[in-house]
């Protein structure tokens, strides 16, 4: 992806990318992020983090002090974007992927950023997860398993009906037109208040390296249904 990977590899199959983010006065940063071609899912920078990042970014100024949970996060691009912009940020993943867990230790020191790691299991709640008040609830690519978006939504669900005026900002592959949104927003009672393709807002440098239908959903609890 140009201007956006650069990679140290080792034998263990283990990269560095590099990931920039421009503002309109050039102004650069960027994140490194460590990944694992030998494992799946989590320790891979999916395109819609990719998506997700620079639209937090770009949206910088709603970020900046605000509380933050990434879910599924994996190599969390996004969340890290939303620390470095001065966002609280918990990034989280499944409870049992220690090491997806462990990696997202180890990409915040490599960045220099704050951030806390949490194991949460959607649909499974514990202690921890009951003290989470996000504003913004971060989801990457976590719609693609049809048998996990009951989990997943009941936790979503979950974490926007703890915290008043919070909002679910989801990437996602679009498969299947605008069916899948439409249907579980009924469902769990919610709706989708943005829903943008992310190629209107990618800079041309990154779009050049997508491919697909990737859309960006901002999605908040039904208030007629409350
Ligand atoms: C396709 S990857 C996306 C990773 C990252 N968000 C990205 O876009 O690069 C899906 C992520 O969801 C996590 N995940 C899958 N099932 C989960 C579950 N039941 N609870 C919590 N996380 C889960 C995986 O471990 C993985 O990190």
């Amino acid at each position: 992806m140009e201007g956006d990977e650069s990679a140290d590899a080792d034998p263990h199959m283990t990269t560095v990318s590099r990931h920039h983010f421009r503002d309109d006065s050039d102004q650069d940063f960027s994140i490194s992020i460590i990944e694992n071609m030998k494992e799946d899912y989590g320790l891979f920078v999916w395109p819609c983090s990719v998506v997700l990042a620079e639209y937090v970014w770009q949206q910088r100024l709603r970020f900046s002090g605000a509380t933050v949970v990434e879910l599924g996060a994996g190599t969390s691009l996004p969340g890290l974007v939303a620390a470095k912009v001065g966002a609280d940020v918990t990034l989280t993943d499944e409870s049992n992927r220690l090491e997806v867990l462990d990696n997202m230790k180890r990409v915040i020191e490599l960045n220099k950023l704050q951030c806390s790691v949490l194991g949460l299991t959607w649909g499974v709640w514990d202690a921890s997860t009951f003290s989470l008040q996000p504003k913004f609830i971060l989801g990457a690519d976590v719609l693609y398993d049809a048998k996990a978006f009951d989990d997943l939504f009941a936790t979503v669900t979950y974490l926007l009906q703890n915290s008043p005026s919070s909002v679910f900002i989801t990437t996602y592959h679009n498969r299947s037109g605008h069916h899948l949104i439409e249907f579980l927003m009924v469902k769990w009672g919610l709706k989708c208040v943005k829903l943008l393709d992310a190629f209107s807002f990618m800079p041309s440098c990154k779009a050049s390296g997508l491919s697909g239908n990737l859309q960006l959903a901002e999605i908040v609890l039904d208030g007629e249904r409350r």
